[in-house]
């Protein structure tokens, strides 16, 4: 199949036109049933009819995913739990996570607490063993002790990624677009490379953008023609990292004393925790040399300004290069 392909229709509809078991990975952000305005369609069902079109769309995906292939559905609060009532009792499929997205921005409400998460439900079809790549998405850990793994930790199920916010370049002119980190997330996880990402309610392409850019082929799936063609050029601009990241993985471990340790720790963390994630290197970079600062010698320097080199690391200014920021911090 072609690497990326976009279809324009009903998630149903084209869920049918596609082989049974044929798909690695799900990534489905279905409408909310909140009266959003997404052009074709206006997002408000009655309950019945809601709970209807959720049951034929997964049961769908559940058709078309490979055994052992994971599904991740993201859902509002207050409709999740019919949800997985579906995919669980009705669909057979299995329980793995049940995620929280936490975000730290929001609309504030005055006469109830405001809403700070969405939830992401993720069930894997029976069969086969499912993918589950968690070097590939570990944070740092907190402190270097011998008895932790330095490859990092398990991130856990509640995720905080904040919303994509206007001024961002990467912000798409779709009413709802997801962090592209939380995608990130769930396609290095429950996918590898080469494999088939499909998305049936892609909206401005989030899915299907992280899965080009980590060697994924993908599907994306929307009923509005004005979100399809927004993915298309969204899939044309020019890629220099995901536009949101976990802030743990800027965490710069405590008591990296030996010499020859923080050496290796500095270059494995650029290459682990930040790889996809350009934007990100000069804050790490900055945060490692402010902790360790009186502890780095010339040799050290010379060593971090040449890794720093190799990842084109600049500054917020734009104008100065990592030696430029050695003069300051050093
Ligand atoms: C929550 S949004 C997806 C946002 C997306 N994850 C992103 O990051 O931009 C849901 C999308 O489902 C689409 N949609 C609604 N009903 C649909 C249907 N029956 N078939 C396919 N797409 C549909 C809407 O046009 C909307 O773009």
């Amino acid at each position: 199949m072609d690497k990326i392909k976009l279809l324009l229709g009903d998630a149903i509809n084209e869920l049918k036109k596609i082989e049974e078991n044929s798909i690695d990975l799900i990534i489905a952000d279905p409408p909310y049933n909140l009266s959003k305005n997404y052009k074709a369609t206006n997002d408000n069902m009655e309950f019945d009819e809601f709970i209807n079109f959720s049951r034929s769309w997964l049961s769908e995906s559940k058709r078309v995913l490979k055994p052992g292939g994971t599904i991740y559905v993201f859902m509002g609060m207050r409709l999740i739990s019919y949800t997985h009532m579906i995919m669980e009792k009705e669909l057979g499929l299995e329980f793995q996570n049940w995620i929280t997205w936490h975000y730290t921005q929001g609309l504030g409400k005055k006469k109830n607490f405001s809403s700070r998460h969405d939830d992401i439900l993720m069930f894997t079809k029976p069969g086969a063993k499912p993918t589950f790549n968690l070097d590939d998405i570990r944070v740092p850990q907190k402190y270097y002790r011998s008895i932790n793994n330095m490859r990092g930790a398990n991130p856990g199920n509640v995720w905080q990624f904040s919303h994509v916010h206007y001024s961002q370049s990467s912000r798409q002119p779709h009413p709802t677009q997801k962090p592209e980190g939380v995608m990130e997330r769930m396609i290095l996880s429950s996918s590898n490379e080469n494999e088939v990402v499909l998305d049936p309610f892609s909206g401005s392409g989030t899915t299907v953008f992280v899965a080009k850019h980590t060697n994924r082929k993908a599907i994306g799936i929307d009923i509005e023609p004005s979100f399809i063609q927004e993915t298309r050029e969204r899939l044309d601009e020019q890629f220099n990292g995901f536009d949101s990241i976990d802030e743990r993985m800027l965490r710069v471990p405590n008591d990296l004393n030996k010499k020859e340790i923080r050496k290796e720790y500095f270059k494995n963390h650029i290459e682990w925790f930040l790889k996809n994630h350009e934007k990100s290197l000069d804050s790490f970079i900055k945060e490692f040399i402010k902790k360790y600062d009186l502890k780095i010698d010339q040799d050290e320097r010379e060593y971090i300004i040449n890794i720093s080199k190799k990842y084109n690391v600049k500054t917020k200014s734009k104008k100065k290069n990592v030696e430029n920021h050695s003069i300051s911090l050093f």
